[in-house]
């Protein structure tokens, strides 16, 4: 278990420190200044920031002055965030804007358009000032306007004296122009409003690059017109018309962010070749796969007729997708149906390929020439590094920072996906701890100026319409704040502290992060009553990185409805135990701080048993909640006894702590798709009681520190 600082809160409040620049803090001391400097909710952090003050009132006679260039976008993006403020605030404000800048709430000064096709070159930056006269946003293009306004939404607060803005100056620009989120529609498919509610999430923390995976071996998700067998025999009938594409396209241009499309190739290509299986190293015929893992199927890279399917089918999607990268995937080849066809073979002896990766980097070389034809830039994964190609392409790394160095080093531009696999279900700390560049990196200024930022990556073996935005958010704000926000920030206590808010702001754009588990639970329960199945989804997270499969396999056909599919990734009740615990075993040896609320939390825990056992006695698909509703109960009341033994400053009986030990081992052994992160606090509990002798003879923080020695040393066993 990781540990953390305890900063004691007394210490926060007579902390009193103003005009921070956060790129200048040390981590902990920027715990210290967030945590009293006005609490702000601003994720991603601005590169500078500085507090004086006062308050600008936001009160029902707010409005908009436009100063300088306007267009369509940044009033489309005004009227978006003046909607949002009604919402928050209840007033109905004025619609449109005045032409006043003298007298107006929010004055906007932006000097121009920025790019017709939103790039990686993309001036973002913006200043924000805020009086207590009013606040002036300032930017040279419309995407910093509408990066800015999403900062004065966050900036928003309240108090007994109505709605306000903090005095604040803001200088602000992204530390990396690529910042992005991958959405898998292959896998399980995602409908519009889905992409387009997520589009929304990524503008409100200032991401600019959707990637859509748009083919794969368990579906093709685009429509072409010049091949129509693709997505017509290859999809179930679930892909984008290209008429829906543009509409697509257009909302994330709207909002200031690109999409980039994605055609894996030459594996991960099973649904192409039911329609196509003239493409294939072997053999048809073809079907849609519905299993989950790496297939043999590739396309043939020795035949000139593939190449005059992928000039035609990638200049169809080069006219339909504006930017100027598109990925050409290239991931996990295994190579086998080339090991397996002769002609293949003889090719490669003929051009002297000495390996798979050599015909792999033939194929790339080929498409790259396709690309260029065509004005686009190649992005791949990092298997299709390889010295024979040009060097504007971009190497996604899903292998790790290593392989992005590696990368740079040889003049590639790069961007970082390994860490950031939202499916791997990691909590926000762990992904928010990854840095695309680490300080430590060894690479030159040059060198590190080729990493161009990051994608999260949300794959979709197990997430449907209506959980996705679980898995993705809020975790994706705290990656979004890695990749514009200077890399000092890194107060994890912090940062959970303003996701909190940041993830319910999400919400006002129709993300359902917080609302599908409800409506799931119902379901499973088949009644109004959830709680206590609440309860106990709440203290389960899902295996992490897909360890569920190897428990209950699945496949694309499988509804996702279970309660596996409800547990989030980053409990939040856990994380509170955990620093509730914290705190109370720094208090020793009195033992009082957050007692009475430890208690009550352990009480509801344990009272999930019984209930959960009546309620599956009419919903059976609820019966997997039973052993994992008695192992809460247990461990519950286990930490119970621990909290009444330090309570009472009295040591349990001999026999006590290896009894309780054993019921958490036996808790961790158990099989099952679900784990309580609670489990190692629960330890920490049950160790400190057993140690409470040792308290004679140690200074309380010596206590404190063995007895976290002994609980990591157990939980390393
Ligand atoms: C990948 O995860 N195969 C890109």
């Amino acid at each position: 278990m990781k540990k953390r600082n305890y900063v004691p809160v007394v210490l926060l409040l007579l902390l009193s420190i103003q005009n921070i620049q956060a790129q200048d803090l040390k981590p902990s001391e920027a715990a210290l200044i967030t945590g009293q400097q006005q609490r702000h909710h601003l994720m991603p952090v601005p590169m500078s920031l500085n507090f004086r003050p006062g308050k600008l009132a936001v009160n029902d006679s707010f409005t908009v002055a436009l100063k300088s260039f306007k267009d369509a976008r940044l009033q489309a993006g005004i009227e978006r965030a003046v909607k949002r403020l009604e919402n928050r605030t209840g007033f109905a404000l004025a619609r449109g804007w005045t032409n006043d800048p003298a007298t107006a709430t929010l004055v906007i000064e932006c000097l121009g358009p920025g790019q017709s096709v939103p790039s990686v070159e993309e001036d973002e930056s913006y200043t924000l000032e805020v009086s207590e006269k009013q606040a002036m946003l300032r930017a040279p293009t419309v995407v910093g306007a509408l990066r800015g306004l999403e900062t004065f939404l966050q900036l928003l607060d309240g108090d007994r004296g109505g709605y306000f803005l903090p005095l604040a100056q803001i200088q602000d620009k992204p530390r990396f122009p690529w910042r992005g989120l991958l959405i898998d529609v292959c896998r399980h498919w995602q409908p519009m409003e889905v992409v387009k509610r997520n589009i929304d999430g990524m503008a409100a923390v200032k991401l600019n690059v959707l990637h859509l995976h748009l083919t794969e071996n368990q579906g093709f998700r685009i429509e072409s017109r010049r091949y129509p067998k693709l997505h017509q025999m290859g999809s179930d009938g679930l892909y984008y018309t290209q008429e829906q594409m543009r509409e697509l396209i257009a909302y994330a241009r709207d909002r200031g962010i690109r999409i980039i499309p994605e055609f894996d190739i030459p594996g991960h290509t099973t649904a192409w070749f039911v329609g196509h299986p003239e493409l294939a190293s072997a053999p048809g015929p073809y079907q849609i796969e519905r299993t989950y893992g790496v297939f043999d199927p590739s396309i043939d890279p020795t035949r000139e007729e593939v190449y005059k399917f992928l000039d035609r089918f990638l200049g169809e999607m080069a006219a339909l997708f504006p930017d100027a990268y598109m990925h050409i995937g290239g991931d996990e080849v295994t190579g086998k149906h080339w090991r397996l066809n002769p002609q293949i073979q003889a090719f490669m002896q003929k051009k002297g390929l000495q390996d798979n990766h050599a015909l792999q980097a033939y194929f790339n070389q080929r498409v790259s020439q396709i690309l260029q034809k065509y004005g686009k830039k190649m992005v791949g994964w990092d298997e299709i590094l390889h010295p024979d190609l040009p060097k504007n392409i971009v190497i996604q790394s899903w292998r790790g920072q290593k392989s992005l160095a590696e990368g740079a080093k040889q003049g590639y531009t790069g961007i970082l996906s390994s860490g950031y696999y939202l499916d791997h279900l990691y909590p926000a700390a762990m992904v928010y701890a990854v840095d695309p560049v680490r300080a430590d990196s060894g690479l030159t200024p040059e060198e590190e100026a080729r990493i161009l930022g990051g994608e999260a990556c949300m794959w979709a073996e197990y997430v449907s319409p209506e959980n996705i935005d679980s898995r993705i958010w809020p975790r994706m704000a705290a990656i979004a704040e890695r990749f514009w926000s200077p890399r000092s920030v890194t107060d994890v206590d912090d940062m959970y502290r303003r996701l909190a808010v940041v993830s319910v702001h999400l919400e006002e754009l129709g993300l359902m992060h917080e609302l599908y588990a409800d409506k799931m639970l119902r379901r499973m329960a088949g009644s109004q009553e959830v709680q206590p199945l609440k309860t106990l989804a709440g203290v389960l997270e899902p295996l992490k990185v897909l360890g569920r499969a190897n428990v209950h396999p699945i496949t694309q056909m499988t509804p996702l409805t279970r309660l596996v599919d409800v547990a989030g990734p980053d409990s939040r009740a856990a994380r509170r135990f955990s620093l509730m615990v914290e705190a109370l075993l720094s208090d020793a040896p009195r033992f009082s701080v957050y007692r009475e609320e430890i208690e009550n939390l352990l009480s509801e825990w344990h009272r999930v048993h019984p209930t959960i056992y009546a309620m599956a006695d009419r919903s059976p698909v609820m019966r997997e909640a039973e052993p994992l509703a008695l192992e809460l109960s247990q461990m519950s009341a286990a930490a119970l006894e621990a909290l009444g033994y330090l309570s009472a400053g009295v040591a349990p009986h001999d026999g006590w702590r290896a009894e309780k030990l054993a019921l958490i081992e036996a808790v961790s052994k158990t099989k099952s798709e679900l784990e309580f992160p609670i489990l190692p606090t629960v330890r920490r509990l049950v160790i400190a009681a057993s140690e409470i002798p040792q308290l004679k003879s140690m200074s309380p923080a010596e206590w404190n520190s063995h007895v976290t020695t002994l609980a990591s040393d157990n939980d390393k066993k």
